[in-house]
């Protein structure tokens, strides 16, 4: 083989698979320089003809069928940007069966598929590039794979998706959620699917890759507990911003607790002197706490055409120059998977101090009730505070946040406080605090 050019094929021609093509074009020289080898494209597969056509590749790269890449004995390295877990998934496997070095950007099939995926790549002695597939050209795969592989990994809080984090900016500046996510969708930051983004799936499945990385386990996604935004109103995002100086976020938290770990993703309240708090819109951030490197942040675009490629070439150009250098084996093989699962310890166990909102009838003995509810289960209240006065029985919200409590007791609290149909009006709304 030629390790003074290596030859990839592209499957998929979207927004990603398409930046991969001109930033390939663009930054050639550079990615040569860095290398150690030129990186030809010699096939791009995509179904639809008018991509193919608009990729600016020569015809005689272009092919409507991905097989056409995974049998040429030519191709070196594979790269899957189709999406989702269904040919996706036979592209990646087929590769690495064929022999081949695989870059994907697909956090859905990576965080689903870990140990069949790795196992096999292993087992052929392959590489599988997967940079983008969490907060896109941001370097957090390779930062904690390789910059802090001296580190046990104590605990992660990351905005891992664009769209939601876009959509609760801009809730917070007042906008209606809808009109919030059609400006996200229009920016080309929402999943196909944004429900996808919206109610959690697109964070856990990057949080998921994150924490398997972190404790060398598989942790799976759908053991990441999950709740989404859909339900945030803009009542409670200014009333906690106001009243308590939090700012709300879709977060994503793991934390090493021995032999369990935390892994969940929620709207969070976080102090507005936090550093997550100052990272707005499709902005992504990553803060790590690593015992020997203490906090580490990472921060940057997490979605959008070129910091998806950017992620996606960075793969292409570690293992081009790994195979430039071994004269045309690969010699850097990053990751076998360990069998064993994570154990994730359930929400109900799970401490923080909660923000609650009750929308009760305003009368004698309400609060003294709604404090009795809680102080059973052990829950102490911090701070309690009633916006406006209602003397026609009309609902008032009255909102409390608490000391650290378990989950489980919030959960039991709420379910005989809601139960009260004679004095509480509507659900209880319930956020997690992260100090
Ligand atoms: N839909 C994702 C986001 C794109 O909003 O962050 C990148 O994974």
């Amino acid at each position: 083989m030629n390790a003074q050019r290596v030859k990839i094929g592209i499957v998929g021609l979207g927004v990603v698979g398409m930046g991969v093509a001109r930033a390939l074009r663009r930054n050639r020289a550079v990615i040569r320089a860095r290398a150690g080898a030129g990186v030809d494209v010699r096939w791009a597969a995509e179904v639809d003809r008018k991509r193919l056509a608009a990729s600016g590749l020569p015809p005689e790269c272009c092919t409507g069928d991905y097989r056409a890449v995974l049998s040429d004995p030519e191709v070196q390295i594979v790269v899957e940007v189709v999406g989702g877990t269904g040919v996706a998934r036979e592209v990646v496997l087929g590769a690495l069966r064929a022999g081949k070095h695989v870059v994907t950007a697909n956090k859905a099939l990576l965080a689903k598929h870990w140990p069949e995926v790795f196992t096999l790549a292993h087992e052929r002695g392959c590489a599988v590039g997967f940079e983008a597939s969490v907060m896109a050209g941001v370097p957090v795969i390779r930062g904690l794979q390789e910059g802090l592989a001296g580190n046990a990994v104590q605990s992660l809080f990351g905005i891992l998706n664009g769209t939601t984090n876009f959509v609760l900016t801009r809730m917070a500046r007042g906008l209606e959620f809808d009109a919030a996510l059609a400006e996200a969708r229009e920016k080309g930051l929402a999943e196909a699917d944004a429900s996808l983004d919206i109610d959690g799936h697109d964070a856990a499945q990057k949080l998921a890759i994150l924490g398997s990385i972190s404790t060398g386990k598989w942790l799976p996604p759908s053991d990441v507990a999950r709740e989404g935004i859909g339900h945030v109103e803009r009542y409670d995002i200014a009333e906690a911003r106001e009243q308590f100086g939090y700012a709300l976020r879709l977060l994503a938290v793991f934390k090493d607790r021995g032999d369990r770990v935390e892994a969940r993703v929620h709207p969070t309240f976080v102090p507005l002197s936090h550093p997550l708090a100052a990272v707005e819109n499709e902005f992504n951030a990553l803060l790590v706490n690593g015992d020997t490197a203490g906090p580490i942040t990472f921060s940057g675009r997490g979605a959008g055409e070129r910091p998806a490629a950017s992620g996606v070439v960075s793969d292409i150009v570690n293992i081009a120059r790994s195979l430039h250098q071994s004269g045309g084996r690969m010699t850097y093989v990053p990751m076998r998977p360990s069998a064993e699962r994570a154990l994730v310890i359930p929400l109900d166990e799970v401490q923080s101090k909660f923000y609650l909102r009750f929308s009760v009838v305003d009368r004698p003995r309400v609060l003294a009730f709604l404090a009795g509810a809680l102080g059973e289960r052990d829950v102490s209240i911090a701070t309690c505070h009633q916006r406006g006065r209602s003397e026609t029985g009309g609902a008032v919200p009255v909102v409390v946040v608490t000391h650290a409590a378990r989950g489980g007791a919030i959960r039991e609290a709420l379910a005989e406080i809601d139960g009260r149909a004679d004095f509480v009006k509507r659900k209880t709304v319930a956020i997690r605090i992260e100090e």
